[in-house]
């Protein structure tokens, strides 16, 4: 259609096709396996499907509560309350949402005002900048190292000002796939108990961590848990991305503004999903089980490379594994990235385009919420190397 003569302006100016889209067509074009995207390429249950049909068939197919169906938000919060031992009532302090990225953005448009700054760890998920940029804050950003992708606590502080009006966290970390430690949230913490910031935590790999370690929520400590958003996903606990369900909590003081705009941006969630969600997440082994589902997974995938010339530190938690192919090439990792799948049938993530300044780090990100087979296949071609 000739619509040129139609004079905008951009708000996202800067917004280009996102490297996942990038890889994933090269890889379709290609025929690679593909370990780029965060999502699992097995069935999900299907249990949790015929729970779904189920809630259809009973005629669960009209709006939904604007805030969620109550009772999933009742298991919601009894599950916070078991495992962080914080209670969020699931009246006014929990949210169904589309998604964590509905719930990031959601919290991100209540609060953030022209002008105000939000900080940002690098690198980070790709779905917080132009969320930033379209309410007019501006994004600050704080730089993981790259040896093991810590946090510089004092660097954090320095960047934290009257302007700071957000903080964004993300543990376990896409894509480092490293878990911030209790003396990390502490320092959090510590740092921002005199300020007016509030923080949106990205913690919907929440299930998915290793070696016995247990999630160090922002909601199981006081202070953060009363200025923060804990925002979570459904899609990534239950292998069922595609379906678009998380939810948010936070206390009520800053979910009342929360749910302002999510009514007027979404109103409410799928509703049969909804149901189904619910009688499924109410048997913890659905969720408890993940550590050692996907621990396997990645010890599969690392046992595999033994010998082979990429280096790595085990993911702490996350679905995904950096591998450091220093030893190999000093090409960029976008074109290593890219000869990877023309040349060998195999696809990743670069990240550089996740850090400050597109950093090389040397590294691309591979996900292992792949069946063994798939992942077999991966390791032979990284071997080949
Ligand atoms: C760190 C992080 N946050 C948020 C999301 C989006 O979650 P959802 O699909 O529930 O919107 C993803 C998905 O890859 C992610 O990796």
């Amino acid at each position: 259609m000739a619509s040129s003569h139609l004079k905008f302006s951009s708000k996202l100016p800067n917004a280009k096709t996102t490297i996942f889209t990038t890889v994933g067509n090269l890889a379709r074009k290609h025929n690679a396996i593909d370990l780029s995207q965060g999502f699992p390429n097995f069935e999900v249950d299907q249990k949790l499907r015929n729970l779904v049909t189920n809630a259809m068939q009973k005629g669960h197919n009209q709006y939904a509560p604007m805030q969620g169906y109550y009772r999933l938000r009742e298991i919601i919060s009894q599950k916070i309350e078991i495992l962080h031992n914080r209670i969020y009532k699931p009246e006014t302090e929990i949210t169904v949402t589309v998604g964590a990225t509905q719930a990031i953005f959601t919290a991100i448009t209540a609060f953030v005002n022209k002008g105000d700054e939000v900080v940002v760890f690098k690198p980070a998920y790709d779905c917080y900048e132009p969320a930033i940029e379209l309410n007019g804050g501006i994004p600050i950003y704080v730089q993981l190292d790259a040896d093991g992708y810590k946090p510089d606590w004092q660097a954090f502080k320095n960047k934290i000002s009257e302007k700071t009006r957000m903080v964004i966290i993300n543990t376990p970390h896409n894509p480092s796939g490293r878990i911030f430690s209790k003396e990390d949230m502490l320092q959090l913490q510590e740092i921002l108990k005199p300020t007016n910031c509030i923080v949106v935590s990205d913690e919907v790999y929440e299930h998915i961590i290793f070696d016995g370690n247990a999630h160090q929520s922002a909601s199981r400590f006081d202070d953060l848990a009363q200025r923060s958003f804990v925002c979570a996903s459904f899609g990534k606990t239950f292998h069922v991305t595609g379906w678009k369900i998380g939810y948010c909590a936070a206390p009520e003081v800053l979910m009342r503004e929360f749910r302002k705009t999510h009514q007027f941006a979404v109103f409410c969630v799928d509703h049969p999903v909804q149901r189904a969600m619910a009688d499924y997440l109410w048997k913890e082994e659905n969720y408890l089980s993940l550590p050692s589902f996907y621990q396997e997974k990645r010890d599969l995938f690392l046992e595999g490379l033994k010998g082979s010339k990429f280096k790595f530190k085990p993911s702490e938690g996350t679905y995904f594994q950096l591998l450091d192919y220093s030893k190999i090439t000093d090409e960029s990792d976008e074109d290593l990235a890219k000869r990877l799948i023309t040349e060998y049938k195999l696809a990743s993530i670069p990240i550089s385009s996740f850090n400050a300044n597109n950093r090389q780090d040397g590294v691309l990100r591979f996900c292992f919420a792949k069946k063994n087979e798939t992942l077999k296949q991966a390791i032979d071609i990284l071997k080949s190397f």
